[in-house]
């Protein structure tokens, strides 16, 4: 008998194995050694789990019936359930994820808060009436639920990005299936449970895990899937995108980036420094807002790269289940191998290694996939180190002139998620927040996010928003009811 844990899926309310029997393990970035076993899910569990959530959304179902105040008051309670069982669930993403324990420790209480936000919002989704411009005519909109909901979930935040989805989703009336990450599954199957304690009829949320052309991409083509909620990466969710056109499905799409961090020379030297060390080694690097481009105004250059690496320097690496580690593993394998070749790839190409620049092996790293925090310097734009998402520890370091120079530089690039600025003149400020191609703009502040505040791309880094009041609309549709007051239907033959 394997001693690794044992997971099954969820379809219909039931905890079920794949239907083919099959499984695979997901490892532990720190070990390296497999710890669980997930169902490898095929398309007929896909099936079985879309014609679910799509019973579960029907008229006359347990959840259509139930008004959104009800709803609403069932979503809050997940999230005191997710409260509850928030030190439990750090853990499993620290073992299956690698991520520090650090930061997992409040994320996972941090993310109960879109549950209740968007609980809170249920029955505040008004309709209108409008004073329509024909006599004797009463007309009026309602907000109606878009049907199922696919969302599907990376793997650098599982709980996170899932919650960014599933809160809405849910708070809108729709049902659900999701599809986590094939290397970080074990999380949402922990939280399956709290879904179940919580009281949801069956089928309204529903797991499928495996891989993305074994599942995610039969629950993308399914025709009965309404819409399609992904994070990852640009190439995915262009396919994803691409599938989803042949039955008009709505989609939302955050698909990552590139992001300048841009400091100029009236900066606070001091918060700058830690603004662009938390951008871009939070998570090894592994978010989609990752601060990988760093520019610098040239009358600061060198005095501040030299404060950076001095700070940079000090990152320490180890287990990310000590509250002592700083910089943790890289999640899976070929991710690891895509960044040190990344790393290889700007040395080929001119720029400059002034700290790290390769694997990061030692003690302290046990047998995990660790690469050293990495500064180049002598970047230019062009060089695909500053172009593609490396989606590691990497910052690539661009000098500037001025605010054009650096807007030209900042928007010479294919996506536009986040830009950080670092100024203390508020004209300056301003001026950079309106130029700068992007969906978030940070004024001497990095990585901040909220449930109440409107996060997505510009560019290729994604379409639709998520979190904020008005993006329940994403998960929504409007209807619009005509009725006439008038008591004689007019001549049929005369146009009005
Ligand atoms: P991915 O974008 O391929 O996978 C994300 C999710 O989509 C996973 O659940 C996956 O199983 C699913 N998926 C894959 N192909 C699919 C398909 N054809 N139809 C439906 N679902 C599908 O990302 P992956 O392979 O995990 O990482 C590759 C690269 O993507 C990384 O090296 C990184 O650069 C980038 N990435 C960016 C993220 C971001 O938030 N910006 C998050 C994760 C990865
Ligand atoms: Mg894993």
């Amino acid at each position: 008998m394997s001693d690794l844990k044992r997971y099954q899926m969820v379809i219909d309310g039931k905890w079920v194995d794949s239907s083919s029997g099959k499984t695979f393990e997901s490892v532990n970035p720190f070990t390296a050694k497999p710890w669980a076993i997930i169902p490898m899910g095929n398309k007929e569990d896909v099936n079985a789990a879309v014609d679910a959530a799509w019973r579960a959304g029907r008229h006359g179902s347990q959840w259509r019936a139930m008004t959104p105040s009800a709803r609403g008051a069932l979503i809050r309670r997940l999230g005191d359930g997710l409260m509850a069982a928030s030190d439990e669930l750090a853990v499993t993403e620290v073992i299956d994820n690698g991520k520090l324990i650090a930061e997992m420790s409040v994320q996972c209480k941090y993310l109960t808060q879109w549950y209740y936000y968007f609980g809170g919002l249920a029955d505040k989704v008004e309709g209108s009436v409008i004073p329509i411009d024909k006599p004797d005519t009463f007309n009026y909109t309602v907000w109606e639920p878009i049907g199922v909901v696919a969302c599907i979930v990376p793997w650098n935040s599982p709980l996170l990005l899932l919650a960014w989805k599933l809160a809405p989703a849910l708070a809108a009336g729709n049902t659900v299936v999701i599809k986590p990450s094939e290397y970080t599954s074990a999380s949402t199957l922990e939280f399956m449970k709290i879904v179940e304690e919580a009281g949801f009829p069956p089928g309204v949320v529903n797991v499928v895990t495996g891989f993305g052309g074994d599942t995610g991409a039969p629950l993308v083509e399914h025709p009965k899937v309404s819409k399609v909620a992904f994070t990852g990466s640009d190439t995915t969710g262009a396919n994803i995108y691409q599938a989803a056109a042949k039955h008009m499905k709505h989609v939302t799409m955050e698909l990552g980036g590139k992001s300048p961090n841009i400091v100029f020379d009236d900066a606070d030297m001091e918060n700058a420094v830690k603004g662009v060390v938390s951008g871009i080694f939070a998570a090894s690097g592994q978010t989609c807002i990752a601060g990988s481009r760093l520019l610098v105004q040239k009358s600061i250059h060198d005095v501040f790269v030299e404060k950076l690496v001095e700070l940079a320097a000090t990152a320490k690496l180890g287990d990310p289940m000590s509250t002592e580690t700083q910089v943790g593993p890289v999640t899976n394998v070929p991710q690891y191998n895509k960044i040190l070749e990344y790393i290889d790839l700007g040395k080929n190409e001119g720029a400059k290694v002034i700290l790290g620049g390769g694997k990061a092996e030692g003690p302290e790293c046990g047998e995990g996939w660790f690469v050293q925090p990495t500064i180049f310097t002598e970047v230019d734009n062009s060089m695909r180190i500053a172009q593609e998402e490396i989606f590691g520890p990497i910052l690539a370091i661009i000098p500037f002139k001025d605010e054009e120079d650096a807007i030209e530089i900042a928007n010479d690039i294919v996506y536009g998620l986040a830009a950080g600025v670092w100024t203390q003149d508020i004209r300056r400020a301003m001026f950079m927040a309106s130029r700068l191609e992007a969906g978030t703009i940070w004024i001497n502040t990095y990585r901040a996010v909220s449930y109440m505040s409107p996060f997505g791309g510009y560019k290729r880094s994604g379409l639709g928003r998520e979190s904020g009041q008005e993006m329940i609309k994403e998960y929504l549709q409007q209807k619009c009811v005509w009725i006439s007051t008038a008591t004689e239907v007019p001549n049929p033959f005369i146009l009005r």
